[in-house]
């Protein structure tokens, strides 16, 4: 009995759909475009002004291999080449929590913002997950603003330089984002 009304309403909920995504393509009037950006993160410790600080950690952090529990905040440079005086491409504003107890493994939540060129005053959200004990690191880019309105996408990352002594680290970002 219900089958017909059923039915009905699928076909309705499927126009909706087929409705609201030809909307959405119009109102923008514009292709989806790819863009590749490609810089280097520099996150400094060692200086009287380090781009990255620990806010928070649990009862046991230090006490833990992994560090689990400790949340950073970090406002780290984002470069055109390795160099850290080169080309200020943007900065990475956010935060990060060391969120695993068997490895060294990020939960990373962090605004690209962009202060160059034709994306100077975008940004990017990335929203993910960096084992520290893998060479190459996947996120997926959540959103973004101005340019990057709708933007999706992943950022692939990987340490071009660690120091140990002080945690100093320039880190290789490629990001492929789709957007209009
Ligand atoms: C930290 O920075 C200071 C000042 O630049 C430098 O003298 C010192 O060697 C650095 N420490 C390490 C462990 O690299
Ligand atoms: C963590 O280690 C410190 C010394 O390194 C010790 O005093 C403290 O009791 C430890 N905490 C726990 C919860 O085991
Ligand atoms: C704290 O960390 C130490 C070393 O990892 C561990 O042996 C101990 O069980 C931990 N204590 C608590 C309360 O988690
Ligand atoms: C980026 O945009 C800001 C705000 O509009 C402006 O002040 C700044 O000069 C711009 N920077 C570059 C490099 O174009």
């Amino acid at each position: 009995m219900a089958t017909f009304p059923l039915s009905l309403s699928f076909i309705s909920i499927l126009l909706i759909i087929t409705f609201s995504t030809n909307a959405t393509a119009s109102k923008l009037g514009k292709e989806e475009t790819e863009t590749h950006l490609h810089f280097y993160l520099h996150e400094i410790f060692n200086d009287t002004e380090p781009s990255a600080v620990l806010v928070a950690q649990g009862p046991n952090t230090s006490n833990h291999s992994t560090a689990f529990g400790a949340v950073l905040v970090i406002d780290d440079m984002l470069t055109k080449t390795p160099n850290r005086n080169s080309k200020l491409i943007g900065k990475a504003q956010g935060m990060y929590a060391l969120s695993s107890q068997e490895d060294r493994s990020l939960l990373f939540v962090v605004n690209l913002v962009f202060l160059q060129g034709e994306f100077n005053g975008s940004s990017l959200a990335v929203l993910g997950m960096i084992p520290l004990s893998s060479p190459v690191r996947e996120m997926p880019v959540i959103g973004g603003t101005g340019r990057f309105r709708f933007a999706r996408g992943y950022v692939l990352t990987q340490a071009y330089e660690f120091d140990v002594a002080t945690g100093d680290s320039i880190i290789e970002y490629d990001v492929h984002v789709l957007h209009y």
